[in-house]
């Protein structure tokens, strides 16, 4: 988490960094800051939003061609302004913006105290700082043998960006397992959390690697490790538009994202599925296809609404591969010891690809053997580079916290990818591959037709806006859209909701149901069809409020639920990718008129990169 800018060039720094920080900001923002270089260095910081600092900088015409800015997610520290980045060591020469935890800090910080170092904040960020300084003091070494040097020394995560005012014509950027990537202008250099802040400025771009520290002036870049060896940085062209950055109109990214599934799938599938729908080419599964299909297990790991969709795609896959699968929230898989024997397949599913759960899963998995594919979005990520083969989504930037587009093209992933090895094993004959995959290329246009159930939406967030409770059910591949629809309600709206199996309730959950309840079944046409409609006869019965989401034209649910919303026909494998999309809209429509804020829900972030 924490979003991290950098400029040096000529270019007035502070609304070339002020602007970045607003596209980080669903990396975090609880405080934020900004350090400028114009011969002495200034730095502004508040609690608060990057809009906060905006209005607090404007106050001040001070600017500079250097500088750097982060916008937090605090994890140390009350997110205040004393505990806001950029931290200043001691002595002042170092001045520091940092994205993830050091974790040996107490230790070091008492080592400090013990040689009279004092300390202004509650931040593991100053004890680096305090830490460098230190070290270039008592060793009177350069910046970048202090920084150096500093990271020898400490254990944990870092995207670090540094200012030495001893050196104030360069910044000092640095890596461990929280991303950084470099802009690589013409007499100008950016450095950023990701490449959002950058592309407007330049296509050519630097991802660093872990251990890589990288000394940028306006016209030179030097890369090393912090072994101090040499780097031979490749630089690599953005596949990112400004125009996929900005709401394009929408009242907030999350609607704008929502809307935006149909092309999100179809560029999922686009240039993978063969013209005439007789197969599916996932060319960075190519080295790994056998071992997928001989696997004896597969093992998918991921978080929040990844973890659902690899639910989903569990059932997908036992369905048309019959491999046995288990899917693991990657925090508890990493700490549990699990069985893991060497033809297992790991497959990690990350929007951001930099989840520190999932990348310390995949690392586990690798270590005792496993093969591990990834499924993730952000091109250039830690996780891809952490795998064996892997397939990106290509839903294109997604900046809404709650994620929606990420959803459905990991499941087209996941679908695609099942398909493609049944039919390898020759589960799947010819004809029935083709009939699926024909299926997959009308989603997009069924998307478009379940978004007509916005408006409706809307009606019936006005009715049930002041719930405090809500309990969403489904059965097989339905039940991990419950899941996602229950997240999608409490991440953005904050009310109470839980996911639960249809048939479980009379286990638990229907001792809750009364005519204040409202209970949102997902009940679209597939093999379950007939058990749900006695699972709603069973809420009616004891009052509850069914709001059931059909396939268009049912006309049995229509006569018991309370409301119902219409998502298009489809084979029960796609049927999760359109039933969701009613539940995105309601709970978008009641986080709304609740007055939440949508984008950027509190205590959450988007990118979470500490454990
Ligand atoms: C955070 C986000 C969720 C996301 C989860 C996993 O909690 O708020 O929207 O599903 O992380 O993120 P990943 O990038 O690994 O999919």
């Amino acid at each position: 988490m924490c979003g991290i800018v950098g400029y040096i060039g000529s270019k007035e720094a502070r609304e070339i960094i002020l602007n970045g920080l607003k596209r980080l900001e669903y990396r975090g923002y609880d405080s934020a800051g900004i350090a400028l270089v114009n011969g002495e260095t200034r730095i502004f910081k508040c609690a608060g939003r990057v809009m906060d600092l905006e209005a607090l900088v404007s106050k001040s015409d001070f600017n500079g061609t250097i500088g750097m800015g982060h916008t937090r997610w605090a994890t140390h520290g009350e997110p205040n302004e004393v505990n806001a980045h950029p931290q200043v060591s001691y002595k002042g020469n170092f001045i520091v913006v940092h994205n993830g935890i050091i974790e040996n800090y107490s230790r070091i910080k008492k080592h400090l105290e013990s040689r009279g170092i004092i300390f202004s904040s509650q931040t593991d960020t100053e004890v680096l700082a305090n830490l460098i300084e230190h070290l270039y003091l008592e060793g009177d070494l350069t910046a970048e043998q202090a920084i150096t040097l500093a990271l020898n020394r400490v254990e944990g995560a870092y995207g670090l960006v540094i200012i030495c005012t001893q050196e104030p014509d360069k910044l000092f950027a640095a890596r461990k397992g929280s991303p950084l990537v470099i802009g690589v202008g013409e007499g100008e250099n950016f450095i950023a959390s990701d490449a959002t802040p950058i592309v407007e400025f330049t296509q050519r771009v630097i991802y660093l690697n872990d251990d890589d520290i990288a000394i940028i002036k306006k016209d030179e870049l030097i890369i090393k490790t912090i072994r101090n060896e040499k780097v031979q940085p490749e630089v690599k062209e953005l596949d990112l538009k400004i125009g996929e950055i900005d709401k394009e109109g929408f009242a907030h990214f999350m609607l704008k994202e929502i809307f935006e599934q149909p092309r999100a799938i179809h560029d999922t599938f686009r240039g993978r599925v063969l013209p005439d729908f007789s197969g599916v080419r996932l060319g960075g599964l190519h080295n790994v296809l056998d071992s997928v299909s001989e696997a004896e297990r597969i093992i998918i790991i991921a978080c929040g609404t990844s973890w659902h969709a690899g639910l989903l795609g569990e059932y997908i896959f036992e369905e048309y591969t019959r491999i046995p699968v288990e899917v693991e929230y990657a925090s508890e898989f990493r700490y549990r010891n699990p069985v893991i024997r060497k033809g297992d397949i790991v497959i990690a599913i990350s929007q951001s690809g930099e989840t520190a759960d999932t990348l310390a899963a995949i690392k586990l998995a690798r270590s005792k053997g496993a093969k591990v594919l990834g499924i993730c979005n952000v091109v250039g990520s830690s996780i891809p580079r952490e795998t064996d083969g892997g397939v990106y989504t290509h839903a294109g930037p997604e900046i809404g916290v709650a994620s929606t587009k990420a959803f459905t093209s990991q499941v087209t992933v996941l679908a695609m990818m099942a398909f493609v090895i049944g039919h390898k094993k020759g589960i799947l004959s010819d004809a029935a591959y083709k009939e699926l995959i024909t299926e997959l290329g009308s989603i997009p246009g069924k998307i478009e037709k379940a978004l007509e159930v916005n408006e409706q939406a809307l009606e019936l967030a006005k009715i049930f806006q002041n719930t405090r409770n809500a309990l969403y059910l489904g059965r097989g591949y339905l039940f991990p859209v419950a899941l996602e629809g229950a997240l999608k309600l409490k991440e953005i709206s904050y009310i109470h909701a839980e996911g639960y199996p249809a048939a479980e309730m009379k286990h638990g959950p229907i001792a809750l149901i009364d005519e204040d309840m409202p209970v949102v079944v997902v009940a679209t046409k597939d093999d379950t069809y007939e058990k749900i409609i006695s699972n709603i006869q069973e809420i009616k019965a004891r009052k509850g409020n069914v709001i059931a989401i059909v396939t268009e034209g049912d006309e049995i649910i229509r006569k018991m639920a309370d409301y119902v919303l219409e998502v298009p026909e489809t084979l029960p494998a796609f049927t999760g990718l359109l039933a969701v999309i009613p539940l995105q809209l309601l709970s978008y429509h009641i986080a709304v008129l609740r007055g939440c804020n949508v984008d950027m829900p509190r205590n959450l972030a988007k990118s979470v990169t500490v454990e």
